[in-house]
């Protein structure tokens, strides 16, 4: 039985900043933020939007999309590592707005960024479980990566989500049984109880991310089956890939590495010289890596919803090219835990590959730093929307220790 995406939509917050502003605020060349970690934009919510209405309106666009009617949704699985409760689980309130029926698992995954991936594969587990009933999951992926303002991590910051409906019809991505872990208890990025901002040893994430990377990709390796020909390029064998990408350069350290790991994996054989020459790499980069980026130079980190976001851009921008090939896929979560996995684009996929993502980008606000400052210290406050509000749902805020959500008027209307 086939399993996979049958329908990704996303969703990015209205507000904006733009790095080249930040830069200046900070008194450091905007090259380093543009060029050095390859970020543009980085998406800001506004006071109307916490993590649990980024999540229900990529879930609405999702379902939208896919014609489904909630009430065929057996399983809801929430990823996020911007949980509001240390009980209540942010999947409940989604699956309240979302009108999803009784008869449904609802839950929270944590595991840092790899939290989406580990929702993706328990719902297409239950999906090959369900032999003889047509059963659907939705997987939500919804993140705000925060950290200390002035911090070097701020220009890493951004917002989003990520709504996957997973079942035995994928025509988004089918995904394959080859696949590799790792794990290993790291403190590379975490965030104590009571902080709102993640603490990060910023160049030992670096390292560990690479390190997983190496440990899931040589078991992947070591698994992937003998027809595809493992001695083959790794162009010849995934015409895409996509990394977990925090900031777009750490995608391009992490291409390098791969190409690296492969390249030995294949006995040396698909290149006369070790081929991390720059200009290989970055040719190589340009081919099969850049494209899936695009988007997150705009958006910033998503933590869990990252690698998925990257899966959306790519297919909005390449759907036709990429129909009846295989894509890499490679997810990191601080702490840590790390998959490498493979999927095959349908064909037909043209058809469903707008997740929203283009017109979301495109309708945004630009704000300042002032403002930008003003948002991220002035708390949980929620609120009604600002005027250009493209979100299905808002935050109002907490009352008696309640958090309380509703539609903002012109969505009612809709
Ligand atoms: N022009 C062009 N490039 C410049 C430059 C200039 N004027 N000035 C500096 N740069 C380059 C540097 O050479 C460097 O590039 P390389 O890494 O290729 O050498 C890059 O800009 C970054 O500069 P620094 O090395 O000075 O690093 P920094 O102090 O700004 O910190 C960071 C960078 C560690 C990534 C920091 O932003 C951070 O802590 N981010 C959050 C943690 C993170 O995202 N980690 C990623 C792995 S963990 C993970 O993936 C999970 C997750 O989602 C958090």
């Amino acid at each position: 039985m086939s399993v996979g995406i049958e329908r990704i939509a996303a969703y990015v917050p209205s507000y904006a900043l733009s790095l080249r502003d930040l830069a200046v605020a900070r008194d450091v060349p905007s090259e380093k933020m543009t060029a050095g970690l390859g970020v543009h934009e980085m998406a800001i919510v506004a006071p109307c939007e916490d993590v649990v209405t980024l999540a229900a309106s990529a879930g609405l666009r999702c379902l939208r999309r896919a014609g489904v009617d909630p009430g065929e949704i057996g399983m809801l699985l929430l990823a996020t590592e911007t949980g509001v409760d240390h009980s209540k689980p942010v999947g409940i309130f989604v699956h309240e707005l979302l009108g999803i029926g009784r008869h449904c698992r609802v839950y929270e995954l944590k595991h840092a960024c790899y939290a989406g991936t580990a929702a993706l594969m328990t719902a297409a587990d239950w999906v090959r479980a369900s032999v003889g009933r047509r059963r659907k999951a939705l997987v939500i992926a919804s993140d705000i990566a925060r950290y200390e303002l002035r911090s070097p991590g701020e220009p890493t910051q951004g917002a989003g989500a990520v709504a996957m409906l997973v079942g035995n019809e994928p025509r988004v991505l089918t995904l394959e049984a080859d696949s590799g872990t790792f794990a290993a208890n790291v403190y590379d990025f975490w965030r104590p109880f009571g902080r709102r901002e993640a603490l990060v040893d910023g160049k030992f994430s670096v390292e560990c991310y690479l390190d997983a990377l190496a440990g899931a990709f040589t078991q992947y390796r070591a698994l992937e089956r003998p027809q595809l020909a493992p001695e083959e390029a790794l162009s010849d064998r995934l015409a895409r890939l996509l990394y977990h990408t925090p900031f777009p350069k750490m995608a391009a350290k992490a291409h390098r590495r791969l190409i690296e790991l492969d390249w030995r994996a294949a006995g040396q054989r698909w290149a006369k010289v070790e081929p991390t020459a720059d200009e290989s790499v970055a040719a190589s980069f340009r081919d099969l890596a850049a494209t899936g980026i695009e988007a997150v130079s705009h958006i910033g980190n998503t933590y869990t919803a990252s690698l998925y976001l990257c899966l959306a851009g790519l297919l909005e921008r390449e759907a036709r090219a990429l129909a009846g090939r295989r894509v890499g896929l490679f997810s990191y979560g601080s702490g840590c835990c790390a998959e490498f996995f493979t999927g095959t684009v349908p064909n037909g996929v043209e058809s469903v590959a707008d997740a929203g993502l283009r017109d979301l980008l495109k309708a945004r606000t630009m704000i300042d730093v002032a403002e930008y400052e003003r948002l991220m210290t002035s708390g949980e406050v929620g609120g009604e929307p600002p005027a250009a509000f493209a979100g299905d749902f808002v935050f109002r805020g907490v009352r008696n220790d309640r958090r309380e959500y509703g539609r903002p008027r012109a969505s009612m209307a809709a």
